[in-house]
């Protein structure tokens, strides 16, 4: 399938099938802001919980976990530079007055293109935004004779920069209001509460902080469904270590964080490292991971070597020391490493982002079409352990005492994972809708169940049927989703 096509048949079949909606899609929805379904909370959770595990728990690295507020206080973006460095490019028009997002007036421009011209002009856009170049901005609306809607003229200032952090305000009456910022990045939560996790942890260096959480940023590129979001979700790792060791754990973290992925069951050649050639102000080396999305080949996770900048800015805005003693002897001196501000490595990756790699990466239609008739289904090849739903049983009548035994089975196994019970319509459909959200394991239970305690269990990928004994089934499941 064209790479175009799939991602529109994944956004389509998000929509059917529970995984994902437009927010609030009864009003036409909201720019680049997404709910999650039935299925798709489930799958996100999955993925969320897994990759929290991963950090905390099943890591040989000494790393624990926060969850801190979404608001900060308001110097915390001065400090750590979103306030003066995290912004994207505006344009105004000197006749109306009428400010727009560049990407804004240049997208509104396309959509009264043919789609050939259009797309050519988008990705135009896409490149100059990416390169920060607003004079070559500026240039393609002055080309393309672009005009104000409301003064119909083409007479526009230059291009500036616009901050991409949401704002708004905390306290009651206006006059003792404060402007407060929606985070942009979960890592400043991290940074911020690092001293309090070393001391009442007694953590010694290195050791790691992670965090799951929102983030909001006002993207004015947001295309691509719930890749680039306004409101999304990142799971981040600050790693501290000892000023000097940062390459070393730079590379340990890149060659780590690819275990991670080789476990989702993804081909290694579906990713590539991109270094950054142009580094963010906090970063003495960078690198994404990049999936190859229907889109193509984008970033998924960075990976930063973020010095110690954030400690040092913290340090210095709110005048609390930021400091480690560091009692290990060096053996270059002979004497202890002591007082430092640690140098930080961050693995940060967009769940939201995952999610769509993995409904991307299981998504497959497949024709199923004999001599006799045609016949396809469309299939979400979950690995077990992310798929929303693990088990589904299916009493094939609901009479004769079949819903009694299934039921019994439901209550056996879903106080280890999730099930589904269905006894509605014959049993292809129910097999081709549990195929469409992803479901492992399907289990029949028929009269001969009844005499010899067997079950069909039907397996998603194959879609081999096997008669097991009903006591085998829950150890089946729970051996595919702790592989
Ligand atoms: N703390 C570092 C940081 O925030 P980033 O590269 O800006 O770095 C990290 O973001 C990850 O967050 C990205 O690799 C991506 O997966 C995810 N992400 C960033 N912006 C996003 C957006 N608008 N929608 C969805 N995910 C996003």
């Amino acid at each position: 399938m064209a790479n175009e096509n799939k991602l529109q048949a994944i956004i389509g079949h998000a929509k059917e099938y529970g995984f994902v909606f437009p927010s609030s899609e009864i009003y036409d929805g909201l720019g680049a802001v997404y709910d999650y379904g039935q299925w798709g909370v489930e799958l996100k959770r999955n993925v969320r919980d897994y990759w929290w595990r991963w950090m905390t728990q099943m890591n040989e690295q000494n790393i624990v976990g926060i969850d801190a507020s979404i608001f900060m206080h308001p110097t915390v973006w001065k400090a750590s530079g979103h306030v003066d460095n995290f912004s994207d490019p505006m344009i105004d028009n000197k006749d109306s007055k009428k400010r727009y997002r560049v990407d804004h007036l240049i997208e509104g421009f396309a959509e009264t293109l043919n789609k050939e011209q259009g797309d050519a002009l988008l990705a135009e856009m896409d490149k100059l935004i990416a390169a920060d170049d607003f004079a070559g901005l500026k240039s393609l609306i002055d080309s393309n004779k672009i005009k104000c809607a409301v003064s119909g003229t083409v007479n526009w200032t230059d291009v500036r920069q616009f901050n991409l952090m949401f704002s708004t305000e905390v306290g009651s009456v206006a006059e003792e209001s404060n402007t407060i910022y929606l985070r942009p990045e979960t890592a400043q939560g991290i940074f911020v509460n690092f001293l309090n996790v070393q001391k009442t942890g007694r953590m010694k260096i290195p050791f790691g902080i992670a965090q799951v959480g929102k983030a909001f940023r006002n993207e004015i590129v947001a295309r691509g469904f719930i890749f680039r979001m306004r409101e999304f979700e990142q799971m981040e790792m600050q790693f501290f270590v000892r000023p000097g060791s940062q390459k070393e754990w730079y590379e340990y973290w890149k060659t780590e964080r690819m275990k991670w992925h080789a476990t989702l069951g993804i081909p290694a050649e579906s990713y590539r490292f991109h270094d950054h050639v142009k580094l963010a102000h906090y970063a003495d080396a960078a690198c994404d991971i990049e999936y190859n999305f229907p889109m193509g080949f984008k970033e998924l996770e960075g990976i930063h070597s973020r010095t110690d900048f954030d400690l040092t800015q913290h340090q210095q805005y709110s005048k609390k020391k930021q400091q480690y003693f560091d009692a290990d002897i060096d053996p270059e001196t002979g004497k202890a490493y002591g007082n430092y501000i640690p140098y930080v490595i961050e693995t940060s990756i967009g769940l939201d982002r995952t999610v769509l790699m993995l409904m991307s990466e299981a998504y497959v239609e497949e024709d199923l079409s004999t001599a006799e008739k045609q016949d396809s289904r469309v299939v979400m090849k979950f690995i077990p352990k992310l798929a929303p739903i693990k088990l589904a049983i299916l009493p094939l009548m609901k009479k004769d005492g079949l819903p009694e035994v299934a039921r019994e089975l439901m209550d056996e196994c879903r106080q280890h994972f999730k099930c589904f019970y269905e006894e509605k319509d014959a049993i292809g459909k129910r097999y081709r809708r549990m195929d469409a959200i992803g479901t492992p394991f399907c289990v029949t239970i028929d009269h001969q169940s009844k005499e010899d305690q067997t079950v069909t269990i039907r397996y998603r990928d194959t879609m081999v049927q096997e008669r097991v004994h009903i006591s085998e089934v829950k150890n089946i499941v729970l051996k595919a989703i702790n592989e």
